[in-house]
C-alpha cells in the first residue's frame, strides 16, 4: 500500500471513531477518538496517546483536541484515570460486561502506562504551538508528581501498579503467578481480578494501603520504561528551569533501577519485580524487552536483547513478528485468545515501541522489516487490534484506533 492510500485508510479509521460532545455528568466538551467503536466506546488512557500521534500525521488540530480532552479529566490532586466515561450512556452496558475499578462512577481509579508527556511533545514538536505546551504543562507535572508520590513506596524510582491492567497488558502470562491464577482463560482472569477487586474493596481510594495490602504490588517494567521515556519528554518541555533537572534527575534514576534492579545476566532480559519482597519475576514477554526505547541503554544490553530474543525464531522472530509473548514460552497462543489477550499475537502499539528503540540504537534495518510485516498484517485484515504472529491474520476489535501508529513507524 502506497502512503496517501494508507493515511487515507487510517484517517478513515481515526475520524470515523472520533467522538465529540458535551459529557452529561460535568458538563465538559470532549473531542477525541475511541480505540473502537463497538468493544471500547469511551476514551482510554495510552490508546487517546497513540492517537494523537497518529493524528499528528494526518490532522494536527485534532490530535491537540485528543489530548485536551485526556488532560482535562485530570483530577485536582494530579491524578488521570485511564477510563473516561465520557458518553455515560454507554457506561451500564459496558460495565455490565468488563470490570472497571471506580471510586467516582464516570471514571476509573486506576492508571495506564504513563506515556502522556511523550505524546504532548510530540505534538508540540509538529506543531511548534506554544499555547498548547503551556496549557499542558501543569497538568503533567501534577501527573507525574503523583504517580511518583504515590505509586514509588520504596523510592527507587519504579513505579509499582496495583493490578493488572495498569499495565495496558492486562492478561499478560507474566502476572499468572502473582494473580494465582489456574484456570487459564478470560474466565479465570476474571475471578482472579474479582479476587484482587475485593481485597482492595474498603481501601480503594488510598493508594498506599492497596500497595501496602501486597496483593499485586509489580513494578513493571513496560510501565516503567514508558515511565522514563516521558519524563525525559517532560524535562525537555519544561526548557531551563529548576523542574527540568529535577525531572531529569527523576528520569535517570528510574532508567538506572531498571538496569541495577531489573536487568537479569542470565536470562539477558528485564524482569518486573513482584511484590513488597521485590521477587523477579522470569516470564519473559514482550514487556521484558521494554527499556530498549531509552536512549542511555548500554550498546550491550540492546545487542543481547536484539540477538538472544528479537531476532531468535525460537522467541520473538515468528514470520509476523513481535509476538506479545515467546513462542517459547508454553501458554503461547498465536490465534485467537477469546478475550484472554497479550499471550501471544502481535499488536502494533509494541512494534511501535520495539521500532523506535531498534532506530534509536543503530538497527534501522531490523526496524524496518518489523515495519514492514506489521504493515503487512494491515494490507492483510485492516486495522485490527492484534494480529497472528504466524498467519498476519487479524484478530479482535476491528478498526482499532492505535493500529494507525504504522504511519508512525
Ligand atoms: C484492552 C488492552 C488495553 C487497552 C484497551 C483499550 O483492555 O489490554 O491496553 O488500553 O483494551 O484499547
Amino acid at each position: 500500500m502506497e502512503r496517501p492510500a494508507l493515511e487515507l485508510a487510517a484517517r478513515d479509521i481515526l475520524l470515523g471513531n472520533l467522538r465529540r460532545g458535551t459529557a452529561e455528568w460535568n458538563g465538559q466538551e470532549y473531542s477525541f477518538v475511541v480505540p473502537s467503536l463497538t468493544g471500547y466506546p469511551f476514551q482510554w488512557f495510552w490508546d487517546s496517546c497513540f492517537h494523537a500521534i497518529a493524528l499528528i500525521h494526518i490532522d494536527c488540530n485534532q490530535a491537540k483536541a485528543e489530548l485536551d480532552t485526556l488532560m482535562s479529566a485530570a483530577l485536582p490532586n494530579g491524578f488521570i484515570p485511564h477510563i473516561i466515561f465520557w458518553e455515560s450512556e454507554k457506561r451500564d452496558y459496558f460495565l455490565s460486561k468488563n470490570l472497571v475499578a471506580r471510586v467516582n462512577p464516570n471514571f476509573s481509579s486506576t492508571i495506564q502506562p504513563p506515556i502522556l508527556a511523550y505524546a504532548v511533545e510530540r505534538v508540540y514538536q509538529a506543531t511548534g504551538d506554544e499555547a498548547f505546551r503551556e496549557r499542558s504543562l501543569p497538568v503533567l507535572v501534577n501527573y507525574y508528581r503523583w504517580l511518583k508520590e504515590n505509586r514509588d513506596p520504596d523510592k527507587d524510582g519504579l513505579l509499582s501498579i496495583i493490578q493488572p491492567e495498569e499495565s495496558g497488558i492486562d492478561c499478560s502470562p507474566k502476572y499468572d503467578e502473582i494473580l494465582k491464577l489456574t484456570d487459564l482463560s478470560n474466565q479465570g482472569f476474571i475471578e482472579a481480578l474479582n479476587r484482587i477487586y475485593s481485597s482492595y474493596e474498603l481501601i480503594r481510594s488510598d493508594e498506599l494501603s492497596m500497595l501496602n495490602a501486597d496483593v499485586f504490588h509489580v513494578e513493571d517494567v513496560l510501565v516503567n520504561s514508558i515511565y522514563a521515556l516521558s519524563l525525559q519528554s517532560l524535562a525537555r518541555l519544561l526548557g531551563d528551569t529548576d523542574e527540568s533537572l529535577n525531572t531529569l534527575n527523576d528520569a535517570s534514576k528510574t532508567m538506572e533501577s531498571l538496569v541495577n534492579k531489573c536487568w537479569d545476566v542470565d536470562t539477558e532480559a528485564f524482569l518486573d519485580l513482584n511484590g513488597l519482597q521485590e521477587i523477579p519475576n522470569r516470564t519473559v514477554t514482550i514487556s521484558s524487552l521494554m527499556p530498549i526505547i531509552l536512549p542511555d541503554l548500554s550498546p550491550y544490553i540492546v545487542k543481547r536483547l536484539v540477538e538472544k530474543w528479537i531476532m531468535s525464531e525460537d522467541h520473538f522472530w515468528l514470520p509476523y513478528p513481535l509476538p506479545s509473548v515467546p513462542a517459547s514460552n508454553s501458554k503461547f497462543i498465536p490465534g485467537d485468545p477469546h478475550g484472554f489477550i497479550w499471550r501471544g499475537p502481535s499488536w502494533i502499539n509494541t512494534n511501535w515501541f520495539i521500532t523506535k528503540g531498534l532506530k534509536l540504537h543503530g538497527y534501522q534495518e531490523l526496524a524496518d522489516d518489523i515495519s514492514a510485516k506489521s504493515l503487512a498484517c494491515i494490507q492483510q485484515s485492516g486495522f485490527r487490534e492484534y494480529y497472528n504472529p504466524y498467519t498476519g491474520e487479524g484478530l479482535g476489535a476491528k478498526n482499532f484506533g492505535w493500529s494507525t501508529l504504522i504511519l508512525d513507524m
